[in-house]
């Protein structure tokens, strides 16, 4: 018998190395594929904590290609960040109305999820729809679920992430070094390799690419959205349609919105809402919003949005805390039926009765309503066809989405918590709005969360606590008119008192 070579005898020591060597690559590999293949959220079964911090799937790593550079990077990097770059956050991410809660290491609307092997983080619904609301300037907050963020500098957020992500200080070694120092949430040993193997670089290169694409809208190239709104729709022009932003006409790329709150939505089903009324359906609306989260149609979880719609839908509108002149809101409530109800239905809506002859959910033609055009003017039909292509041959494709020539009358329940007013936040407070335009606050600040139960809505002349800046509205600026709805406005002071006692019991 011929004898074998002795590396192909088990029995000889290279034999032995060889079967070793080999089981080493099988179980390795094994590992890489497991680490690869985990697609994991963090798992909340109260609905309050999975809104808070849950995942929609906003986070990156839909395919290998991409395995990072969604809004944010990994979920140990997005921690460090201001550590890195201190200078260029000084106050931390609760000095851009971020709200984190004590024991939790993320803030209320960012969600983590592992994909690819590593452990992401994105933005979820409540990013921009939970408030903050304080009863005194001595007083802690309050956190309102389903309330506008109008805290939240959402720009400045994203400008700073992308800064600091470029910047020089951001190196695979930075990034080695603090994570040791991490204990227990720290890099995975599968993350450490992806970072020796150049996972900072490959993330510079996506981040580059994601800042050229949304440049046209970052900077001051455009009026700034400031506290408490973002450019609804301009972003995810170049994000999920790739559109180039700097051919689009400058105006049209002014569409800064102000957030909505998003309870209470059963009653709203068939109503043409957003603020120029441009979808009719509620599960529509939330799918455009997860989009405008970050999620794309290969990343989106479904499942996890489905749990948000269900509780958003009979999520009841907090009601007014303070005292309420019962007698002056009752003569409030003849003047509202005659001058308001029949574009915003009234108070029985948050029990989900719609007044019957109202036009409420409908849409008011621009040069009725005169409020800032450029919102109304950022969406445009071309848009809309491009919308109808997400999501094809799939149930969840688009078909409610159209231009308009206006704005919505939105239902009013919870009004005393969504100040500033009108779809770009350029009235502070309600009792302003029942004042002519050009008797309405021309410059103001935005952020504070102290409430004014007096004129009802936020303190707006205040421009900083805590060394936390809020943001200048200027309302001569282009896509900040506070213009328009002039109803109610012929009132005397007396009326006008009791409208906004009676607009407190919505
Ligand atoms: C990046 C901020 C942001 C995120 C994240 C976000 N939204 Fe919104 N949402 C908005 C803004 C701004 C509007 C108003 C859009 C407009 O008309 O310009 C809005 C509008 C809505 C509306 C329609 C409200 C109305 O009455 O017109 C619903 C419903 C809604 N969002 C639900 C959600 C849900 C559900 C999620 C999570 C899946 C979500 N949103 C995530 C910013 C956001
Ligand atoms: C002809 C229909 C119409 C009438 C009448 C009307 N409104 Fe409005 N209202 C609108 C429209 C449309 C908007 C949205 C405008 C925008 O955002 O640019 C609006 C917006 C508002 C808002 C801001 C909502 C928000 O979330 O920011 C409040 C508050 C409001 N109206 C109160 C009133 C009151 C009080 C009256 C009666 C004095 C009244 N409205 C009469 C059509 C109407």
């Amino acid at each position: 018998m011929r004898r074998l070579p002795s590396w192909m005898n088990w029995r000889t020591t290279a034999g032995k190395i060889l079967i070793a060597a080999a089981l080493a690559v099988v179980l390795v590999a094994a590992w890489a594929v497991g680490s690869i293949a985990s697609d994991r959220p963090e798992e909340y079964g109260e609905i309050t904590e999975h809104f808070k911090y849950g995942s929609i799937g906003s986070e990156p790593g839909g395919s290998l290609l991409r395995p990072v550079g969604g809004a944010l990077p990994p979920y140990w990097m997005f921690r460090m960040l201001p550590s890195i770059c201190r200078d260029k956050l000084p106050g931390g991410y609760a000095s851009l109305g971020l709200v984190t809660e004590p024991g939790r290491d993320l803030p209320i609307g960012i969600s983590r999820r592992r994909r690819l092997g590593v452990d992401q983080v994105g933005f979820n619904c409540a990013i921009c729809h939970t408030g903050t609301v304080r009863d005194s300037p001595g007083a802690p907050p309050r956190v309102v679920l389903g309330m506008p963020s109008h805290q939240l500098d959402l720009q400045r957020l994203v400008e700073f992430v992308i800064d600091c992500s470029l910047d020089n200080r951001m190196t695979r070694d930075t990034v080695l070094g603090r994570a040791r120092e991490m204990d227990g949430d720290g890099p995975s040993l599968f993350e450490r390799l992806l970072l020796r193997l150049g996972l900072v670089n490959r993330l510079k290169i996506q981040v580059l690419d994601q800042r050229n694409r949304i440049e046209p809208v970052l900077g001051d190239r455009v009026p700034r959205w400031g506290r408490g709104r973002v450019d609804t729709f301009n972003p995810y022009k170049s994000i999920q349609f790739n559109w180039p932003l700097d051919e689009l006409p400058p105006s049209e790329l002014i569409g800064a919105s102000d957030f909505p709150s998003i309870w209470n939505q059963a009653p709203r089903e068939g109503m043409h809402l957003h603020w120029d009324g441009d979808n009719d359906s509620v599960d529509e609306r939330n799918l455009s919003a997860a989009l405008g989260a970050g999620v794309t149609p290969v990343t989106v979880d479904h499942a996890a949005m489905q749990r948000v719609r269900d509780w958003i839908w009979t999520l009841p509108p907090p009601k007014y805390p303070y005292a309420i002149d019962q007698a002056l809101a009752a003569r409030g409530l003849a003047l509202y039926t005659e001058h308001c109800r029949s574009c915003h239905a009234d108070e029985r809506f948050r029990e989900g009765v719609v007044a019957p002859g109202t036009r409420v959910g409908q849409v008011v033609p621009i040069a009725d309503i005169g409020t800032d055009r450029h919102r109304l003017d950022s969406y445009t039909d071309t848009f809309a066809t491009n919308q109808y292509a997400l999501y094809p041959d799939s149930r969840y494709r688009f078909s409610h989405f159209r231009k308009t020539g206006g704005y919505a009358n939105h239902p009013l329940d919870g009004i005393w918590l969504r100040g500033p007013f009108l779809h770009n936040g350029s009235v502070p407070t309600l009792r302003d709005l029942l004042d002519a335009p050009e008797a309405r606050p021309k410059a103001f600040y935005r952020g504070y969360d102290l409430f004014d139960q007096t004129r009802v809505g936020f303190v707006s002349d205040v421009p900083r606590v805590d060394g936390h800046d809020f943001s200048l509205f200027d309302t001569a600026i282009p896509g900040n008119a506070n213009t328009g709805h002039v109803y109610g406005t012929t009132l005397s002071d007396v009326d006008k008192a009791a409208l906004v006692e009676h607009l407190k019991t919505f």
